[in-house]
C-alpha cells in the first residue's frame, strides 16, 4: 500500500500511513527519531530563514526535523490542510499564529470564553503591542458580525470553549482570516473543512488526554493567502 495516502483514504488510515514514508537508506518502514539538531550544509548557505524556499533540504532542527516533519505531513492529511506547523505546546501554536498575522493598528475579534493562557494573551500582551481586541460570544454569529470593523484582521473561535465547553457551530464569515483553536479529547480533525483559513491545536489535551505529552501544531487551511491579504469591507 502507498505510504502516502491521498484524500481517498479513510481518517483511520491517515491516522496510521500519511507521511510516513519508508526510509529512503535502509528501507525500515516505520519512522526513524532523528535526534540531529544540525545537518549536511551547503556551504553557500544563508543562516536566515527567510526566503528558505518550502522545499530546501533540512538545516536546523528548530527549523525543520524529519521526524517532526513527518508528524506535521500526517497532522496536515488529517485536518485536510494545505500545511502543518508543530510547536512544543499548544499556547506556542496559538501565539504563533497571533503573532504571524496581527501587527499595530489591527483588530483582533476572539471568543469571550477562551482558556485562560489565551485570555491572558489577549487581556494584555496584544493590547500592549498596539493590537485592539473586541470579545464576542462566538456563537451568536450576528454579535460576532457587529464586532467587525475595517481592521479587523483575524476573527479567533475556541471551541468547544474552555473551561464552558461552549460551541461555535461555524467560522463566522468576515473577509479576514478566520481561525479556531479546540479542546476535545478524541474530537474531530475537520476544522479546515468547516471553513475556517486557519486552526491551532493543544496536542497535548487533543491526542493525550492531558497524560503524557504537551505539543501543539497549527494548520494552513484553504484560501489563508487571500484572506490574509483581504480585511473586511
Ligand atoms: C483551548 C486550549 N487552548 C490552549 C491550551 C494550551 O495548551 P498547552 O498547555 O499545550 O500550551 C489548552 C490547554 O488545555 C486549551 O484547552
Amino acid at each position: 500500500m502507498k505510504k502516502s495516502p491521498d484524500n481517498t483514504y479513510g481518517l483511520r488510515t491517515k491516522a496510521v500511513h500519511a507521511g510516513e514514508l519508508p526510509d529512503p537508506n535502509t528501507g525500515a518502514s516505520a519512522p526513524n527519531l532523528v535526534m540531529s539538531t544540525t545537518y549536511l550544509a551547503d556551504p553557500e548557505a544563508n543562516f536566515s530563514v527567510e526566503g528558505l524556499p518550502a522545499d530546501a533540504p533540512f538545516f536546523y532542527t528548530r527549523w525543520g526535523n524529519p521526524t517532526v516533519r513527518q508528524l506535521e505531513e500526517k497532522l496536515c492529511a488529517l485536518e485536510g490542510a494545505e500545511a502543518a506547523v508543530a510547536f512544543g505546546s499548544g499556547m506556542a501554536a496559538i501565539s504563533a499564529l497571533f503573532f504571524a498575522l496581527l501587527r499595530s493598528g489591527d483588530h483582533l475579534v476572539i471568543s469571550d470564553v477562551t482558556y485562560a493562557a489565551t485570555a491572558e494573551l489577549t487581556n494584555d500582551l496584544l493590547p500592549g503591542l498596539g493590537i485592539r481586541i473586541t470579545k464576542v460570544d462566538m456563537s451568536d454569529l450576528d454579535a460576532v458580525a457587529a464586532a467587525i470593523t475595517p481592521d479587523t484582521r483575524l476573527v479567533y473561535a475556541e471551541t468547544p470553549c474552555n473551561p464552558i465547553l461552549r460551541l461555535t457551530d461555524r467560522y463566522p464569515r468576515c473577509g479576514c482570516v478566520g481561525a479556531c483553536s479546540r479542546r476535545t479529547v478524541g474530537g474531530r480533525f475537520d476544522l479546515c473543512h468547516a471553513g475556517g483559513h486557519a486552526s491551532a491545536s493543544p496536542g497535548g489535551r487533543f491526542c493525550a488526554a492531558f497524560a503524557d505529552q504537551i505539543s501543539g501544531w497549527a494548520w494552513r487551511c484553504g484560501g489563508w493567502g487571500a484572506a490574509r491579504a483581504r480585511r473586511a469591507d
